[in-house]
């Protein structure tokens, strides 16, 4: 009976009330134990969310960074060859000025060492002044003629380019809808030194198709290169893709050298989307996008 009661009130053999001290340790000691393993796991469950989130952001630009202009170029022409080996029926997006210019001359080399064949490939075009006659030396319609489709077995009713001449309005219309019925698997990319791709200048809507552009002055004043020099005999308009149909393609190659770009590529790599910016639209892409550019364009990075 003594015994009972003694384990009824916790009482020890004497009769002395137990000294739990060591049993309360033990659970405190379990508590702290407890705590610091959820703040573990806790800790664990924010860092992987802010790695996946990181990942998501970065995982479709893939920067690659050359040593020169021609290792760039090279490195551009591999993809594409790439892909033109994996489907020859492949639809690319073309671009002008002098970035691309290497890589064309790099596919004409594959082409007439019979690596790549350009006989089933469909092309569209980023952009065209407004107001130039195809055939003028400046047109965009004739620097594809010269740098790439002279030189390769491409079918030219399979080439598109927007038309500068003619009725805007319609030729807007008639882009965008071939557009809607093509996708581009490759598009290939410039920047301008204020950021536009294609002739989407800073400020404009991110949502918008094929349009026309009334160039900035930064633009026309880049341009004029092309121009001897001067500003008077570059076109102030232009038609373009917009950014959407730039985002439509399945993959992107953004390309761009030396010390003048290097601040669109800053942006670029950044994590900021700003419409005053256009390059940057490209964080927003689906698909994979290549940056490939040369230690130059890579030095504010
Ligand atoms: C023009 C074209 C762009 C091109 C840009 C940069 O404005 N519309 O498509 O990316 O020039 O040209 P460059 O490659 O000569 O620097």
């Amino acid at each position: 009976m003594k015994e009972n009661e003694n384990e009824l009130l916790d009482l020890d053999e004497e009769g002395n009330i137990k000294d739990k001290t060591p049993e309360k340790n033990n659970k405190n000691k379990d508590n702290h134990f407890k705590i610091i393993v959820t703040i573990i796991i806790i800790l664990i469950i924010i860092c992987a969310i802010i790695l996946i989130f990181k990942f998501y952001k970065t995982n479709h630009i893939e920067l690659i960074i050359s040593n020169d202009y021609d290792e760039m170029s090279k490195k551009a022409a591999d993809i594409i060859t790439e892909l033109l080996k994996n489907n020859p029926n492949a639809i690319l997006g073309l671009a002008t000025g002098s970035t691309p210019i290497g890589t064309y001359n790099e596919l004409i080399n594959r082409y007439n060492k019979k690596e790549i064949s350009f006989e089933n490939v469909t092309t569209f075009n980023l952009d065209e002044y407004i107001g130039l006659e195809q055939l003028h030396p400046q047109s965009y319609y004739k620097y594809m003629y010269e740098h790439l489709f002279k030189h390769i077995n491409i079918n030219l009713d399979n080439t598109h380019i927007p038309k500068g001449e003619g009725n805007p309005e319609e030729n807007v219309k008639e882009y965008e809808s071939l557009l809607k019925n093509n996708k581009i698997n490759l598009q290939i990319l410039g920047v301008g030194r204020n950021g536009h791709i294609g002739f989407n200048e800073p400020g404009t809507n991110f949502d918008i198709g094929v349009h026309d552009v009334i160039l900035h002055n930064k633009t026309v004043k880049d341009n004029a290169r092309f121009f001897e020099n001067d500003i008077n005999k570059v076109p102030k308009k232009a038609i373009t893709m917009g950014i959407k149909n730039i985002l439509d393609a399945e993959t992107i190659i953004l390309m761009a050298n030396g010390t003048d770009k290097a601040e669109a590529i800053k942006n670029v790599m950044g994590n900021r989307v700003d419409v005053n910016i256009p390059v940057t639209a490209l964080q927003m892409h689906k698909g994979k996008v290549y940056v490939i550019v040369d230690k130059k364009a890579a030095s504010k990075l």
